[in-house]
């Protein structure tokens, strides 16, 4: 039984024939004539290592490729990590600003771009060229030597220029337009997008360049030569109302050809000077310009284009046949405002036996104190007649020349700047001066002649 089993199960001898003689030289030829060397195989090691050697072996044309894509695997994470590293190095650089040819300073890319937008101190541009600053810890007040000023308030969308309210605009880093931006107004900065700046500043005045590769900003005050080229002057910085602030538009007439003096005529000086918003003590304005209209004394000055104008406007008045009038006042140092409110009318009435304080009452119902009054502008004058013998009154309302005046002062740039509404007086603080002319451009003027608005009012919209 066990042979059947055994016998069932196991392989079926084969005869096997011997090898000739001849076969067995050729077998041992071909097996010593064999390149493989066989002992470098390790024919017995079944480790991990060893059958990758094996696989290897076998297909070396993927073992190749394998090679070569962890090369470039390797290389292409060392170059991504390189490159995203001098990227993030690149794009945390710092912003340096060249202030009129220097160096000024250098700020890290956190102070200088907020919200995608960049932004300047406006403090530096204003040391840099001269302007003066008044306000408070959040609403601030650049005022140039030339009259034009602009108001930043904290974390507010618009800006003030020359009195009209401008929303501020600016472009992100990325180049997209952007509207209602805030400022940033502090007791130490005032931050302000760098691209609005571009914007509302005359280039006559002041060039702003950005180079964004090399994340510098140039600031570069103009400058004018006077005396042959040998003074160098540095021209005080012009802020323009932005284009997007679109004025009405009037139509004008006039007996003679204005053509000459249109330039200045639309000039545009809403400087405010009132008992809230004083001039500084060294407040001279610019371009202050002897008056060539009839005067009652030679010493009469006012700024060049206030001047202009008014001359202008005394023609035309001939033309009508008005001839009775003369200007009696106009620019007056703070100083000189201090020999008039302190040392004449306050001083009268003290004599006059009023108190101190009542003095001072008194006199500031019609005069300003040293640095309130707007004929520290040069932009204001008075008139009087020699009918009214050169005096200062409320008569001068019965002149021709006053009826010509409410007619077509706007239409040379001029406002009645005390006007007689006791409401209006609420608002500007002084009694009625029908003598009183301020000169603020001509399209000011005639917003204000067809709106009744005071200067104030004008301005606070
Ligand atoms: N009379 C005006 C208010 C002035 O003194 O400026
Ligand atoms: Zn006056």
């Amino acid at each position: 039984m066990k042979k059947d089993f055994e016998n069932q199960f196991s392989e079926p001898e084969e005869k096997v024939e011997p090898l000739s003689e001849d076969e067995l030289a050729l077998l041992k030829a071909s097996i010593q004539g064999s390149k493989i060397d066989r002992s470098k195989l390790p024919p017995h090691d079944n480790s991990d290592r060893a059958k990758l050697f094996r696989l290897i072996k076998k297909n070396k044309l993927l073992a190749v490729c394998s090679l070569f894509l962890a090369v470039v695997l390797v290389a292409g994470i060392i170059f991504g990590c390189v490159v995203g590293i001098s990227a993030l190095v690149r794009s945390n650089r710092k912003y340096t600003f060249v202030i009129d040819g220097e160096t000024q300073y250098e700020i890290s890319k956190k102070e200088a771009v907020i919200n995608d937008v960049l932004y300047i101190d406006m403090r530096k541009i204003a040391h840099a060229t001269e302007m003066m600053l008044s306000g408070t810890e959040s609403k601030i007040q650049f005022t140039s030597k030339n009259g034009s000023y602009i108001i930043f308030e904290n974390e507010n969308g618009y800006a003030i220029i020359n009195g009209r309210r401008t929303e501020i605009r600016a472009s992100t880093v990325d180049g997209l337009k952007k509207a209602g931006i805030a400022a940033y107004v502090s007791k130490e900065k005032c931050l302000v997008p760098l691209s609005f700046l571009e914007k509302i500043i005359s280039p006559d005045t002041m060039r702003i360049q950005y180079d964004p590769e090399s994340r510098t900003i140039y600031i570069d005050p103009k400058y004018t030569l006077y005396d042959k080229g040998e003074t160098k002057v540095m021209s005080s910085t012009r802020f323009i109302p932005a284009a997007w602030s679109e004025p009405p538009v009037y139509k004008y007439d006039y007996i003679l050809n204005m053509d000459p003096y249109l330039e200045n005529i639309t000039a545009e000086y809403l400087l405010l000077v009132n008992r809230n918003v004083h001039l500084a003590e060294d407040y001279v304005p610019e371009e202050l310009t002897k008056v060539e209209a009839k005067t009652d004394n030679e010493n009469q000055q006012l700024v060049y284009d206030a001047e202009r104008a008014l001359y202008a406007m005394m023609l035309e008045m001939e033309a009508a046949g008005i001839e009775d009038i003369f200007v009696t006042s106009s620019y007056r140092s703070y100083k000189r405002q201090i020999e008039l409110y302190w040392e004449t009318y306050v001083d009268r009435f003290v004599g006059q036996g009023y108190s101190w304080e009542e003095a001072q009452k008194k006199a500031s119902e019609f005069s300003a104190r040293p640095g309130e009054s707007e004929h520290q502008s040069g932009l204001c004058l008075d008139f009087s007649t020699k009918a009214l013998n050169d005096k200062l009154t409320v008569d001068f309302e019965k002149s021709d020349a006053f009826k010509w005046l409410s007619e077509n002062a706007y239409k040379f740039g001029f406002i009645l700047r005390f006007p007689k509404e006791p409401e209006k007086l609420a608002i500007t603080g002084y009694s009625y001066e029908p003598w009183h002319y301020r000169f603020v451009g001509r399209q000011a003027a005639t917003e204000m002649y067809y709106s009744g608005e005071c200067l104030e009012e004008y301005l606070a919209k």
